[in-house]
């Protein structure tokens, strides 16, 4: 462990002290000009400082031409310092040489994190809801911007905008702002408006805090009531995303900027980029860090790039990363082949049929128009004459979005297992099948001369086997932090009918319009999440980010699983979310300012260099510089060990707060189904007198024998007989 610990140190140091590293492969070009990010930490507390004078005195000492204002192109002055700038690789290099500057790096393009109800979370419509205090919550919603005239931001009924509200409408055009939608800011000139054209946003924000409203369906499918997670919470709109899904960094660094200044209560960003960058590196861990110390709580998607180990992108230790689980309510298709065989298979199919068998056009009848040959796998290439009127039998490996256009009556498509999951919206029938059914398709095909099919309008199934985790979404370990259990939590995410902008598409292939539609992603699972934060925070004002987050992950449901069983906690982090019970956790694991900072400490960072990201007179204790990064106060525990076929022993430090009956006592209940490793809780029990008491606990863990699996899951319970809190112990055997 201590070998791989120092590993972690050294490419870290490799990062901070030389940033010039990431990008050399890349830029080979010294002349060439590019937007960077220059993160400076907290801005300094004298009255006199002017950032952005400060920040042009910097860009003057590195750029010896006159249009130094024209490189400057935004200043980071509200929450925190820095600034964007336009600079060449020298430039860049000898500005991250300099005093005050702690990271400087390439400003990369954010994609929204979409592939392409709360009845079943348990917060039914019933549920005791704090009216008064939760409609004074403000949800920060960094996205595509928003559709303002959508039936779910109504604000009938809502009091006046809360007095400590410090946002501004600024949505520009004919974007008005009501009681719902409070506040409003745009970013990219290239769409001068917060009104949403891609229909993400729209999305991401009805899902957490969208009015009740009834009767709402997509093309008649679903039909339901359509309700965010706290329908009386306010919204407040950051757009940094334009149409085609391009939401660019220096721009998600300033609606954190703003959104903390304004004053909302919890952020939401359904956006990443597809690897975990360094913390400092990374805007919406530099955002969030400074959200934190305001007690403002930083929601992100924990990415579509499942199902491959190490694959999640949201990883510092104070965001809430959430990864994407299916539902109960499914939407199956049935294939009815001529010789009557019925198969079943995935799409979002809202047109219905009338009987009808059209004929199947098969694969050989497939070429490229140029005369190419077509990939045998693919549905591309379609010769107009001999698809025209029938259906096309194809194969869409990678998920490709396929257009069953040139005349062709609709498509029967063979997917990979791995995005089978995801329902695919069209504007013709179609159906996706998994190998096994689309071969009984062709052996259909290969027997009859003129074979034919109809496929029928979906029908939604309730499915017995949800919770599960969706394919796609991110799965830990944490690439950055191993100690640290990512994704956090899990929430729906797959097919999830919510507000949709009009003027957008449904997506690049179904061109049709409409005010409410499915997506799938863990942008769909992330403003849930964010929903139950500003729920659990109606109850409870005074908690810290760290300990909603503690109440949330502690009382999670279990998940049944992922198709990747292995993957486990890896998948769904502490479980799905369980809304009501969240409000009750009995003890929360808190974590301050100061204990991220010497986690910092812990894992690398240059002190000088942390003293300036927190703004405060907080060194590094070296003291304590033993506890190690694992000792942070989380709510779940990852001990990574070496692989040597020999005994490890690991101790880890613990600290509870009561939140729950002043005079408690709790007992410490292990579930363990690994007899290879023996852990141990000391005290075994917990006594509290008062509420807010802490108490202190150490876990020890011991394995003495060669051990042949890389992942042993157990939990340690906390229970005073009405709470359980519930922490997963993980031990991580590395691999070489
Ligand atoms: C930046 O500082 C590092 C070490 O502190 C040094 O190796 C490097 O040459 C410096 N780069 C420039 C451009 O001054
Ligand atoms: C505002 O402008 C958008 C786009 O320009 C348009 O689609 C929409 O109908 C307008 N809304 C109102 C309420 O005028
Ligand atoms: C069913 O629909 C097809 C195409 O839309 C049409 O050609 C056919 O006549 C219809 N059949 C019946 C029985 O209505
Ligand atoms: C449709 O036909 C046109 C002209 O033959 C061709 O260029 C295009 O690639 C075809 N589209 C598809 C999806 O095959
Ligand atoms: C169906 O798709 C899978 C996954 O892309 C592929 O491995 C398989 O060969 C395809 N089967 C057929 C019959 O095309
Ligand atoms: C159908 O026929 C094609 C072409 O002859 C052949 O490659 C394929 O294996 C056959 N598939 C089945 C399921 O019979
Ligand atoms: C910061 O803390 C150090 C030791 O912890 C102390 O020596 C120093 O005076 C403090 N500086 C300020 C500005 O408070
Ligand atoms: C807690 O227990 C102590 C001693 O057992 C008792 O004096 C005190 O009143 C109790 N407090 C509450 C809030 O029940
Ligand atoms: C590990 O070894 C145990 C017996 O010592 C065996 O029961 C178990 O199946 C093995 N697990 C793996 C993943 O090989």
């Amino acid at each position: 462990m201590t070998n791989h610990i120092v590993l972690l140190f050294f490419l870290m140091s490799l990062v901070l002290v030389s940033p010039s590293l990431v990008c050399d492969a890349a830029e080979s070009d010294i002349e060439t000009n590019k937007l960077y990010i220059v993160y400076m930490g907290s801005l300094p507390n004298e009255e006199s400082y002017s950032p952005t004078s400060h920040h042009l005195s910097l860009l003057q000492q590195v750029i010896d031409d006159s249009d130094i204002e024209n490189r400057l192109v935004r200043s980071y002055k509200r929450s925190f310092n820095g600034f964007a700038a336009i600079l060449n690789n020298q430039q860049r290099e000898n500005l991250a040489n300099m005093t005050g500057v702690i990271s400087v790096f390439p400003s990369s393009d954010y994609r929204l994190q979409t592939t392409r109800s709360w009845d079943f979370l348990g917060l039914p419509k019933s549920i005791k809801r704090g009216q008064t205090v939760e409609s004074d919550l403000v949800i920060g919603v960094i996205d595509s911007g928003i559709w303002p005239e959508s039936e779910s931001f109504n604000d009938q009924g809502l009091g006046p905008i809360p007095k400590k509200w410090r946002g501004v409408c600024l949505g520009g055009g004919n974007f008005s702002c009501n009681n719902k939608i409070i506040g409003a800011r745009f970013y990219d000139v290239r769409e001068l408006s917060a009104r949403d054209s891609a229909g993400h946003g729209t999305h991401t924000s009805s899902i957490a805090g969208g009015r009740e409203v009834k009767g709402v369906s997509f093309f008649g499918l679903a039909e339901g009531t359509a309700r965010g997670a706290v329908p009386s919470s306010r919204i407040a709109v950051y757009k940094v995303c334009i149409l085609g899904g391009i939401c660019s960094g220096d721009l998600i660094l300033a609606a954190f900027d703003d959104a903390i200044a304004d004053g909302v209560d919890v952020i939401t960003v359904s956006l990443g980029v597809p690897y975990a960058a360094e913390f400092f590196n990374d805007p919406v861990a530099i955002g969030a860090f400074h959200a934190m110390e305001k007690g403002i709580l930083t929601l992100q998607a924990a990415g579509n790039f499942g199902p491959e180990p190490s694959s999640v992108i949201s990883v510092a230790p104070w965001l809430f990363s959430v990864a994407a689980t299916t539902i109960d309510r499914k939407f199956i298709t049935k294939l009815i082949l001529g010789n009557g065989k019925t198969l079943i298979g995935k799409s979002i199919n809202t047109i219905p049929s009338n009987g009808t068998k059209f004929p199947i056009a098969v694969r050989n009848a497939l070429k490229c128009p140029n005369g190419g040959n077509a990939s045998p796998e693919k549905c591309d290439c379609f010769d107009e004459n001999m698809v025209k009127g029938k259906l096309v039998l194809c194969g869409s490996p990678m998920g490709e979005l396929f257009s069953p256009a040139n005349g062709t009556i609709g498509s029967i498509v063979n997917v990979s297992h791995s995005i089978f999951d995801i329902s695919v919206i069209s504007d013709k029938p179609s159906i996706n099948l998994e190998q096994n059914d689309f071969v009984q398709v062709q052996s259909y095909t290969n027997s009859t001369k003129y074979p034919t099919a109809e496929i029928s309008k979906s029908k939604i199934f309730h499915d017995n086997n949800a919770p599960i985790v969706d394919m796609q979404s991110s799965r830990g370990p944490n690439p950055r932090i191993l100690e640290i259990l990512k994704p956090d939590i899990s929430a729906p995410g797959l097919d999830i009918l919510a507000a949709y902008s009009p003027i957008a598409p449904i997506d690049d292939v179904d061109k049709r319009k409409t005010k409410y539609t499915i997506l799938s992603g863990t942008s769909m699972a992330c403003p849930y999440v964010a929903g139950v934060v500003a729920y659990v925070k109606s109850f409870h004002k005074d908690w810290s980010p760290a300990a909603i987050k503690s109440a949330i992950m502690t009382t999670a449901k279990p998940v049944k699983g992922s198709y990747d069983d292995l993957a486990g906690e890896f998948a769904y982090g502490s479980g799905n979310i369980n809304p009501q019970q969240a409000l009750h956790p009995g003890l929360v694991y808190d974590i301050t300012k100061q204990d991220y900072v010497q986690m910092l400490c812990n894992y690398g960072y240059d002190a000088n260099k942390i003293k300036q990201i927190s703004g405060e007179n907080l060194s590094c204790h070296e003291a304590s510089r033993r506890a190690l990064v694992k000792d942070i106060n989380y709510p779940a525990m990852v001990i990574p060990v070496e692989p040597y076929h020999k005994s490890f022993h690991a101790k880890i430090h613990r600290t509870v707060t009561n939140v729950g009956f002043p005079n408690s006592t709790y007992k410490a209940i292990l579930i363990n189904h690994n007899l290879k490793i023996k852990i141990t809780v000391k005290p075994k029990l917990l006594s509290f007198t008062s509420l807010n008491e802490k108490q202190s606990f150490i876990v020890t863990i011991v394995g003495g024998e060669k051990l042949n699996q890389t992942v042993f899951s157990s939990s340690l319970v906390w229970s005073d007989g009405t709470h359980n809190v519930k922490s997963f112990i993980i031990v991580q055997i590395l691999s070489l």
